[in-house]
């Protein structure tokens, strides 16, 4: 293939894919929209360039715009925002190629109690939950049920829609919270449902409306805090292969829940092209969905994305094409290993401290890889801090031990005031 790509968002989910991209043969030039200046790459030898335009991800008309005159060939798009405000449907109905699901899938993501729904219908385990329209009716059920559920705002809330309630007043407290509108109209419905125990795993799906193709699992870090204590936030931290899951556990996977998902959205006449995440728990009684996500996750991407050998670029493609059978296969490194540290801004996951100075102290020769999200370019390209998480440093090794010595050597050679990191990162896989 030779391609143009435009890929949408500006985090270091982004980065990832357009760094994975324009290692893609065949490819000219990655387009990123909006982007960020830590993105930018002139291309090497074997690299694409990289290069971003200042069109946001939900200015439809500026987008279709910058695919033609840049003559994009691929689409993909990186946040779950656009996509559910119907991106991929308004370019696929100008002739575009694009790689993630039009408004109706991304429901899945966008609406729990329609993915609820859906996954109940198909048979694909899933915690017992019930959809609730208004507070008395929330009290009635938390009261019948006589312990406290998992509280789950309907609609996109950043990642703060959902309460693990401890007790009985938490979870009506997250009731009066949802009810009271502290998500707008994402918690005018609410799923309550069943808390269920078990470690934590991320698997995506690449998907071509009928057939799909796993990436390898990875375990994210969701907490702020050393030993996964504190708020939650979008990620500190991932690594990838999860070694507790074999070959045999994902072809489970495939089948008793990825298949089945994909099966009931087309029965729906969705023709689902693009990332089905599987947020899922494995519980005594095997894996079980918590949530889907319509997108590559962040920052499980960054993490899994490196692991990968083949033309990404040719996958992603003929996803969108509805033909993933005839795309060269994508293979994994072996048992090789894959980290990915993040460093935020001071404050977050609240308000965060902004404009910082970033100084990188490493060379060419570092070894592992820094991915850009939250930073701003000042006149003379410098990058500064933006944003809550600012960049994820990401490393490769035969072993979790090197992979995250490589990602935490290559962390500090950047530098910046209210730097802030987890140390342990991968705990549950390093052995120092
Ligand atoms: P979500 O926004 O759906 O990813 O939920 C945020 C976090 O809440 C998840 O990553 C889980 O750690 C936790 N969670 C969600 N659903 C459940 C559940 N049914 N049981 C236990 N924990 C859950
Ligand atoms: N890292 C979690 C997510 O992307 O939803």
């Amino acid at each position: 293939m030779t391609a143009n790509i435009l890929v949408i968002g500006s985090g270091g989910r982004e980065h990832s894919l357009a760094w994975a991209l324009a290692g893609s043969p065949g490819v000219q030039t990655v387009w990123v929209a909006p982007g960020n200046g830590g993105m930018v790459s002139p291309g090497t030898e074997g690299s694409a360039p990289i290069a971003v335009a200042p069109v946001a991800a939900d200015d439809g008309t500026g987008i279709l715009r910058l695919c033609r005159d840049k003559a994009v060939t691929l689409v993909v798009i990186g946040p779950e925002a656009p996509l559910a405000a119907g991106l991929a449907d308004h370019l696929r109905g100008h002739g575009l190629t694009v790689f993630g699901p039009g408004a109706d899938g991304a429901r899945l993501e966008a609406s729990k109690t329609w993915a609820k729904q859906l996954m109940t219908q198909a048979g694909v385990p899933t915690a017992p939950g019930w959809v609730v329209t208004s507070r008395t009716e929330a009290m009635d059920l938390l009261h019948r049920l006589g312990r406290p559920p998992v509280v789950k705002a309907d609609g996109l809330a950043a990642g703060k829609g959902v309460t693990v309630a401890n007790t009985m007043a938490e979870a009506e407290a997250a009731v009066d919270r949802a009810f009271a509108g502290a998500f707008g109209r994402a918690g005018e419905k609410l799923v309550l449902e069943e808390r269920l125990e078990g470690p934590e795993v991320s698997v995506l799906a690449l998907c071509d409306g009928r057939d799909l193709v796993l990436l390898p699992p990875a375990q994210d870090h969701k907490r702020i805090g050393e030993g996964d204590t504190g708020a939650n936030t979008g990620g500190m931290g991932a690594y990838a292969p999860v070694p507790f899951l074999d070959q045999q556990d994902l072809e489970h996977m495939r089948s008793a829940i990825f298949l089945p998902v994909l099966a009931a959205l087309r029965e729906r006449g969705i023709d689902y092209r693009g990332v089905l995440y599987g947020g899922m728990m494995l519980t005594a009684t095997g894996p079980t969905v918590i949530e889907f996500n319509c997108r590559f996750g962040d920052p499980e991407c960054q993490c899994v994305l490196p692991l990968l050998e083949g033309n990404l670029a040719a996958v992603l493609q003929a996803c969108a094409l509805g033909r993933l059978g005839e795309a060269p296969m994508l293979s994994t490194r072996g048992s090789r290993a894959s980290a990915c540290v993040v460093a935020a801004a001071e404050g977050y996951p609240g308000p965060v401290r902004r404009g910082d100075l970033i100084t990188d102290t490493g060379s060419v020769n570092s070894g592992g890889m820094v991915f850009y999200a939250g930073v701003g370019s000042t006149a003379t390209g410098q990058l500064r801090t933006a944003g809550g998480r600012v960049l994820a440093s990401v490393g490769l090794g035969d072993n979790f031990d090197q992979a995250f010595d490589q990602a935490y050597n290559r962390l500090g050679q950047i530098h910046y005031t209210g730097k802030t990191a987890r140390s342990d990162i991968g705990h549950q896989v390093r052995r120092r």
